[in-house]
């Protein structure tokens, strides 16, 4: 079968490699869309991060590159293997992409994202979605009601993300929030604030990328930094108080100020952006108003809940797609229009 394989940093080739064999436990999924994520860019451009270079094996999956990429997918099951009893062929499925250790309880309330070693399927091994076939444990399979079609359905990774970091900000219906980025992970976390009540100020940049937050809905206002002051325009749409949360999805330590000014007393600012450098952030407006500052990272136990917003319609998915393309056109159609020409997409999906 064909699979996209990250060998070293610029060097993805798509290959043809066996197919998986579908061990007990694990559940054989027929990959239908695949989503390219900021992540795979980094470990292009700048990687191996996440992916174990080769002769590094994993710890727990074993693997070292050459490793298939692709942790954004959606599919129907083709196999289940010996043990799988409540899952059936034909059907449809996500993955929470995680590779954790066996002996890592899962169960509601633990923190098995934070687990040592903790690595993602399509990146520290364990196969990818940019392949036309993947073997899964059952723990990360998630059916899917039929009525959400399968592109879409590619998108649910990303919008965990964004259901984790509001679960984290402890916004509640009726807050105010600001969102720093509208990027895939902007938008898709706006659209989980505005099926949860909350009112979104976003701040961005792109033409493109503010057009599909309001022509979405996802934002009830857009500041663009480089037009108005952001931080006054926030206190005049909250007669002065400040945004109850904040969200930082840029990793520009401008828009890290913007949140720190914006945000009222005993309010609660999430960073969801990766840093790769360190940031500056003013202490003493922190001390002042008891502002509370928290990291979020992926999800956990957010998938159900996730699914449950887009089957009942309370997200759409469809417009933050922006291109369709073929496995072979990866590197030439995927790769290269985010790196090059970021602003003119959010969402581009892979048919392996
Ligand atoms: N914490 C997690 O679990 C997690 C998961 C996935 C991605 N991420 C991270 O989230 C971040 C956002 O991801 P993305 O795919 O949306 O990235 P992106 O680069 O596509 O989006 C960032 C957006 O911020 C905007 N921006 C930049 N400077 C700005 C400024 N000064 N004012 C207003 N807007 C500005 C850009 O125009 C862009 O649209 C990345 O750092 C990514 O690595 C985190
Ligand atoms: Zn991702």
């Amino acid at each position: 079968m064909k699979a996209a394989r990250f060998y070293d940093r610029g060097d993805i080739r798509i290959e043809d490699i066996p197919e998986p064999s579908v061990e007990p436990g694990t559940v054989g999924i027929d990959v239908a869309w695949c989503g390219i994520c900021g992540t795979d860019l980094h470990e292009f451009m700048e990687g191996p991060i996440f992916i174990p270079p080769c002769g590094h094996p994993h710890p727990i999956s074993g693997e070292s590159a050459p490793v298939t990429m692709g942790h954004e997918f959606s599919g129907v099951v083709y196999a289940v293997g010996k043990g799988v009893e409540d899952i059936k062929v034909g059907q449809h499925v996500v993955v929470e992409p995680y590779i954790i250790a066996d002996d890592v309880p899962t169960g509601p309330g633990e923190n098995y994202h934070l687990s040592k070693n903790m690595n993602f399927i399509g990146l520290g091994g364990c196969g990818g979605g940019l392949s036309e076939k993947i073997a899964v444990k059952r723990r990360w399979v998630h059916p899917i009601a039929n009525s959400i079609p399968l592109d879409q359905a590619a998108l649910i990774e990303p919008l965990a993300v964004g259901y984790h970091a509001f679960v984290r900000s402890g916004a509640k219906a009726g807050d105010v929030a600001l969102v720093g980025g509208g990027g895939p992970i902007g938008l898709l976390l706006s659209a989980v604030l505005k099926a949860k009540g909350i009112t979104v100020i976003m701040t961005e940049l792109s033409a493109k990328r503010k057009e599909k937050a309001l022509d979405t809905g996802v934002a009830d206002y857009i500041l663009d930094p480089t037009e108005v002051n952001v931080t006054d325009e926030v206190m005049k749409i909250t007669e002065n108080r400040g945004v109850d949360v904040s969200f930082e999805c840029t990793s520009n330590n401008k828009v890290l100020d913007t949140l720190v000014e914006s945000t009222r007393a005993t309010g609660t600012i999430v960073i969801v952006s990766i840093w790769s450098h360190p940031a500056t952030v003013n202490v003493h407006s922190v001390v002042m108003k008891e502002l509370d500052i928290r990291g979020t990272i992926a999800y956990v136990n957010n998938h159900a809940e996730t699914i449950k917003l887009v089957e009942e319609g309370k997200v759409n998915l469809e417009p933050f797609i922006t291109q369709r393309i073929e496995l072979d056109d990866l590197i030439s159609q995927g790769f290269d229009t985010l790196i090059h020409n970021n602003e003119s997409a959010v969402k581009i999906i892979v048919r392996p």
